[in-house]
């Protein structure tokens, strides 16, 4: 956080694309908590990693497979096609972490993810073990939409406190007043505890849901709705859509965080699959908590410094590019002053 306000600082008053920032940000995190690497991204600004990460987010067929989430045998097409392409960048870079991490010692003591799947390969019997190619394939899968969904996350945010600013006010008041009611409270105490910043980012991810359709497979024949459904059929779930659905969001174009007020009827009269940011089922995103945890707490971090301000550059409405994942399409670009 130290260095997104050291640019923040350096950059007070002009008009810059926060997208970039989190971008490396939510890298440099990912790197460090899942793979217990130290990557100087958001200082060196010839980083190769970020580089290669945008090269792989720049070529849509390369990483059309990510829809599928690939797990199983998905997962080892996903490596396979990567390689030849700007992926095996990433594969090499696995390897080389998992090749450090088996010499070093001391390392089952480590708790990033990466310690955890090989403590836990070992330990499993021989028939359900993974291969190698498998540990670096879930490795590199977990480091890309690992990154990618929470930077977005994080400037889609931004951009609409920006535009809506006696929100981004009352957000605002709500952290200074947790913290002062309580001031020994941890940030990550108070990040959980501020429901309208929950709301806030709720009603964001409802917008512009990073992963704006889901795929599933269709295992057997199956009737809805007068619908037949073959078996093998692949089935599109549109959360982009049913996030905008007039039926169960009232003036849905609307950024409006009251929406996910618990004590509200429409809150408690909507189904629960109108809103599906991380998905739903056995297959949801098994970071959910680390997403919105990572999310909130770099916002009570930036806001209880700083504030997003609209610049004639901010594009309004904001032009969205839907790829691999839901991405602006040309940044977000604000200016952050102190307040
Ligand atoms: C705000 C950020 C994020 C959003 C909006 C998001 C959203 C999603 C969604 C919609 C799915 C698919 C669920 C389904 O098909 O039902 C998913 C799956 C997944 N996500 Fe996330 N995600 C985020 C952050 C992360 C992070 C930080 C990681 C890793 C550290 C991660 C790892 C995964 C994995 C491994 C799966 C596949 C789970 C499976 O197939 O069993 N996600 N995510």
């Amino acid at each position: 956080m130290k260095l997104i306000y050291r640019s923040f600082n350096l950059t007070t008053g002009q008009s810059v694309d926060v997208s970039n920032w989190f971008s490396k940000f939510t890298l440099e995190l990912i790197l460090s908590t899942a793979f217990g690497v130290d990557a100087n991204i958001q200082t060196d600004p010839n980083s190769e990693i970020l580089r290669k990460t945008r090269e792989v987010f720049g070529a849509p067929s390369s990483l059309r497979l990510l829809h599928r989430l690939p797990f199983g045998s998905y997962l080892l097409r996903f490596l396979n096609h990567l390689r030849g392409t700007k992926g095996d960048y990433f594969e090499n870079l696995a390897k080389n972490i998992i090749k450090v991490r088996r010499c070093e010692e001391g390392a089952s003591e480590r708790v990033d993810l990466l310690q955890l799947i090989l403590t836990a390969n070992q330990a499993a019997d021989e028939t359900s073990r993974l291969s190698d190619d498998e540990i670096v394939a879930q490795s590199v899968f977990f480091l890309l939409v690992g990154y990618k969904n929470t930077s977005n996350t994080l400037a889609f945010v931004s951009y609409f406190l920006a535009i809506n600013h006696h929100l981004q006010d009352k957000l605002k008041s709500d952290i200074r007043e947790a913290k002062t009611s309580d001031p020994a409270t941890s940030v990550y105490e108070l990040a959980q505890s501020i429901d309208y910043l929950d709301s806030v980012v709720n009603e964001s991810l409802r917008l512009c849901p990073p992963i704006f359709q889901m795929n599933r497979s269709c295992q057997e024949d199956y009737e809805f709705n007068d619908i037949h459904i073959p078996a093998g059929m692949e089935v599109i779930i549109p959360t982009y859509a049913i996030h905008r659905d007039p039926d169960a969001w009232p003036s849905p174009e609307k950024f409006d965080p009251d929406r996910f007020r618990g004590d509200t009827e429409d809150f408690r009269d909507r189904h629960p699959y109108q809103f599906l940011p991380f998905g739903a089922g056995p297959r949801n995103c098994i970071a959910m908590k680390f997403a919105l945890m990572e999310v909130k707490i770099a916002l009570v971090k930036i806001l209880k410094k700083y504030k997003f301000v609209q610049s004639p550059e901010t594009q309004v409405p904001l032009a969205l590019h839907t790829g691999v994942m839901l991405s602006p399409r040309n940044g977000v670009f604000l200016r952050v002053e102190r307040a």
